[in-house]
C-alpha cells in the first residue's frame, strides 16, 4: 500500500505553523520545545518546499525574512502619532515628586504603576495591518523616521503575523530593537578580525546594524525585541498598560518578562533597589526602569508636555562611574606599530575592582574630550566592557595632550595614517614592536610557548638576543641561563619549549606573525585553504578575496604583509630553523564524525587546551563557536561551565562532557 504524497500546500501550511509556534516558544515564552537541529530540519524543508513550488511562498513565510537587494537609501516615514520621549529620574525624592504630580493632576483618583526595565537600544514602531507587518521604522525626530522594513524583518523575535483571530485592522507596536551583550561581543570580535572599528556600547551596535542597507548583515547581528507600548490601533481597545503588554504577549509579540504592576510608589520605589542588583544578571543593557500610569485613561488625560507624557517617568540607574585624577598618558607601541594613548590615574574603585589604567583608543578622541594631565576625570564601566574615560570633571590640568612627534621607544619620527585618527611607528625594526611581535608569536593563542612573558622577552629584545620571533629558535640554554632570574633548569624547560613550537600546526604560525587583520579564526580558515605558507604567501587578492570571511581589508593586509622584505625574511628564518610551514590537519574535514556540526565548548577541560579541542573539532569537520544558541549542535561542557551550559539545557541541546566527547568521535 502506499501512501498519497502529502498535499504540498498544506505540508507547507504545516510547518510554517509549526516554525511560528517555535519562534513564539523561544523569543516570547522563553520556553523552547525543541531542538535547533529540529528547528533546522523544519526550516530546510520548508524551503525546499518553497524552492519547488514557488507559488507557495507567502510574505509571511519564515522563509522570506531576508529577501530582496540592499536597498540604496530609507524612504521617510511619517508616524500618525508622533513618537515622544520620556522624562528622566535620577533619584528617589523626584520619583515622589513625580507621584505628587499625578496624583495632583487627578485629584481623589487611585493610582497604579507599571514598571518596566528600561532597554538601552532603539524605539522602533512596527505596523501591522490584518496582522500582517507591513512596516517597521525607526523612531528618528519622533515626528519622522526612516522605513527600515526589511532589517526589521530579519529580526527573528519580531513576528512577521500576529496570532489574533480576527487580527485588529491596524496595530502599531511600538517597543525596543536592542542588542544582548553576547551578541555584542561576538559582534565586535568579528569586527576586530576584519579590521573594522568597534561599536563602543551595545546600543550604537543595534541602532549601527538596524541602519544597514544590506538586511543579510542585520540578520547576523543577534538583534532582539521588546514591545511596550501601542501606537495607531483599529480594531482594539486597551484599559491599561498592563493588559496591553498581556495582549502583546498573546499575539506573539516579546515583551520583557521582568515587569510588575505596582500599587503605589512605595512599591516602586522598593523595586529600585531590586532591579539595579537584577539587572546585572541580564544579558542585555538595561539602565533604568519606565514607572507608568497603569490605567491608559489616566494617561491620556495627564497628556503630555512638548516631549514627553506626563503619565510615565524613566528612572535612570546611577550607571557604574568613579572620579579620579589622570596622571600621566602613556604611549604604547604595537607590534604594528600603532601608538595607543593610555590614561594611568589613581587607583579608584569601580564596579566592584580597582582600575587605574584605561585606553584612550586614539588622539583624536582625547583633543575631542578636551583631557589633560592632572584633571579630574570620569571614567564609567558600561556592561562588562572595559573602563573609559567619559569626560573630565574638574580642570587642572594646562597643557593639551598632543600626539608624540617620536616613537617612545626607538625614536623614530611617529607617522599618521592614511584615515587620520592613529599615529604609528614605521620603523620595522623599532624594539618596542618588536618585543610585541616576539611575545605575540608566543602566546597561548599563536605558538603557545610556555614561560615566554614579558619580562624575559624585555631582556632578549634589550641585550640584542633577539630582533625578531624567528631568532627565539637560535637561543641556548648557555645564553638563556645567562639572563637575570633564570636558572639551568627553567633555561632547559624554556628551550625544549621553543622546540616544541616548531611542530606546531600552520594555523597557530599564521596567527603568531601577527598579520594585520588576521586573528584565530582568520588563520584557521587560510591554513585549511592554502594548505602550505608558500601557497598562502603567492596568494593575490582576488584569491584571497574567494575565501569565506576574508574581506578586502584583511585581503589587501595580508597581501602586503607577504610583500614586505622583513616578512619574506623572518619567514625564511623561520623555514631554516626547521618550523612546521604545512597544514596538519587534513585540509578538508569533509566526511569527518562532526560534519556540519557547530559545537561549543564551555567550562575547564582536563585533557585539551580550549584551543587544542577547539582544532580536534574542526579536523572532524565541525565548526567551534563561542555562543549557544539554537543553531548550536552540540555542547561539551568540563568543570565550572556556567550559563553556556544553562543556556544549552533551556534550549535542548545536546550536553557532553569530555569523556563522551572522545567516545563520539571515536577517538
Ligand atoms: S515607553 C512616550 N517603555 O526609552 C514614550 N520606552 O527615553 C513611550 N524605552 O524612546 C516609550 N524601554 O526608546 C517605553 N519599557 C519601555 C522602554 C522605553 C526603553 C526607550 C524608548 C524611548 C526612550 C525614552
Amino acid at each position: 500500500m502506499t501512501r498519497p504524497a502529502p498535499d504540498p500546500a498544506a505540508r507547507a501550511a504545516d510547518l510554517r505553523e509549526q516554525i511560528r509556534l517555535h519562534d513564539r516558544r523561544y523569543y516570547v515564552e522563553n520556553a523552547p520545545i525543541i531542538s535547533d537541529a529540529d528547528y533546522d530540519r523544519l526550516m530546510k524543508e520548508l524551503e525546499a518546499l518553497e524552492a519547488a513550488h514557488p507559488e507557495l511562498a507567502t510574505p509571511d513565510s519564515p522563509t522570506q525574512r531576508v529577501g530582496g537587494q540592499p536597498l540604496k537609501e530609507f524612504p521617510a516615514v511619517r508616524h500618525e502619532l508622533p513618537m515622544l520621549s520620556i522624562a528622566n529620574t535620577y533619584s528617589v525624592e523626584e520619583l515622589r515628586e513625580f507621584a505628587a504630580r499625578v496624583a495632583r493632576l487627578l485629584p481623589g483618583e487611585s493610582v497604579e504603576y507599571m514598571v518596566e526595565p528600561k532597554v538601552d537600544g532603539l524605539a522602533v514602531s512596527l505596523l501591522y495591518e490584518n496582522g500582517l507587518l507591513t512596516r517597521g521604522a525607526t523612531r528618528g525626530d519622533g515626528e519622522t523616521g526612516e522605513d527600515v522594513t526589511h532589517n526589521i524583518r530579519t529580526i527573528r523575535a519580531i513576528p512577521l503575523r500576529l496570532e489574533a483571530n480576527p487580527p485588529p485592522a491596524r496595530l502599531e507596536a511600538r517597543g525596543e530593537v536592542y542588542m544582548p551583550f553576547e551578541a555584542f561581543r561576538a559582534c565586535n570580535a568579528a569586527r576586530e578580525e576584519a579590521g573594522e572599528g568597534q561599536f563602543a556600547n551595545p546600543r550604537n551596535a543595534a541602532a549601527g546594524s538596524l541602519k544597514l542597507l544590506d538586511p543579510r548583515i542585520t540578520a547576523r547581528r543577534g538583534l532582539r525585541f521588546f514591545a511596550y507600548a501601542v501606537g495607531v490601533c483599529e480594531g482594539l481597545a486597551f484599559a491599561t498598560q498592563f493588559d496591553t503588554l498581556a495582549a502583546f504577549e498573546r499575539m506573539g509579540l516579546p515583551v520583557n518578562p521582568n515587569r510588575m504592576l505596582c500599587r503605589s510608589m512605595d512599591e516602586v520605589i522598593a523595586l529600585t533597589r531590586e532591579w539595579d542588583t537584577l539587572r546585572r544578571r541580564q544579558d542585555y543593557p538595561w539602565d533604568g526602569m519606565v514607572v507608568k500610569v497603569n490605567a491608559l485613561d489616566q494617561q491620556r488625560r495627564l497628556g503630555a508636555t512638548a516631549k514627553a507624557p506626563r503619565g510615565m517617568t524613566a528612572f535612570k540607574f546611577p550607571p557604574d562611574e568613579a572620579v579620579t585624577r589622570l596622571l600621566r598618558v602613556d604611549v604604547q607601541v604595537g607590534k604594528t606599530g600603532v601608538l595607543t594613548p593610555v590614561a594611568r590615574f589613581e587607583p579608584v574603585l569601580l564596579a566592584g575592582s580597582t582600575v587605574s589604567n584605561a585606553t584612550l583608543h586614539n588622539f583624536e578622541e582625547i583633543a575631542r574630550k578636551d583631557i589633560r594631565v592632572g584633571d579630574e576625570v570620569v571614567i564609567e564601566k558600561a556592561g562588562e566592557i572595559i573602563p573609559q574615560v567619559v569626560s573630565v570633571k574638574v580642570r587642572h590640568g594646562s597643557e593639551p595632550i598632543r600626539p608624540p612627534s617620536a616613537c617612545p621607544s626607538c625614536g623614530s619620527p611617529a607617522e599618521r595614517d592614511a584615515g587620520g585618527v592613529y599615529w604609528r611607528c614605521g620603523y620595522p625594526l623599532c624594539p618596542a614592536q618588536a618585543r610585541q611581535r616576539v611575545l605575540y608569536f608566543g602566546a597561548r593563542a599563536a605558538m603557545d610557548i610556555e614561560g615566554l612573558g614579558p619580562a624575559l622577552v624585555d631582556q632578549l629584545v634589550d641585550r640584542g638576543l633577539v630582533r625578531d620571533p624567528a631568532d627565539l629558535f637560535t637561543l641556548t640554554v648557555d645564553q638563556l641561563e645567562a639572563l637575570e632570574r633564570m636558572g639551568r633548569k627553567s633555561a632547559e624547560n624554556l628551550c625544549a619549549a621553543i622546540a616544541a613550537a616548531k611542530s606546531r600546526d600552520l594555523n597557530r604560525l599564521i596567527t603568531a606573525l601577527g598579520i594585520r587583520q588576521v586573528g584565530v579564526r582568520a588563520a584557521e580558515v587560510l591554513a585549511r585553504r592554502f594548505g602550505d605558507m608558500d601557497a598562502l604567501a603567492a596568494a593575490t587578492v582576488e584569491e584571497l578575496l574567494q575565501v569565506e570571511d576574508i574581506g578586502e581589508i584583511t585581503a589587501r593586509g595580508i597581501r602586503a604583509f607577504f610583500d614586505r622584505p622583513e616578512s619574506r625574511r623572518v619567514i625564511e628564518k623561520l623555514r631554516a630553523a626547521g618550523v612546521n610551514m604545512k597544514c596538519l590537519v587534513p585540509r578538508s574535514a569533509s566526511g569527518g564524525p562532526l560534519e556540519g556540526q557547530t559545537v561549543v565548548v564551555t567550562g575547564a577541560l582536563r585533557r585539551y587546551t580550549r584551543q587544542q579541542i577547539e582544532e580536534r573539532i574542526v579536523a572532524l569537520g565541525g565548526k567551534p563557536a563561542s555562543s549557544v544558541s539554537r543553531k548550536t549542535s552540540l555542547v561539551v561542557a568540563g568543570a565550572d561551565a556556567g550559563s553556556k551550559l544553562a543556556k544549552a539545557r533551556e534550549l535542548g541541546v545536546r550536553v557532553v562532557d569530555e569523556e563522551e566527547f572522545e567516545r563520539l568521535i571515536g577517538g
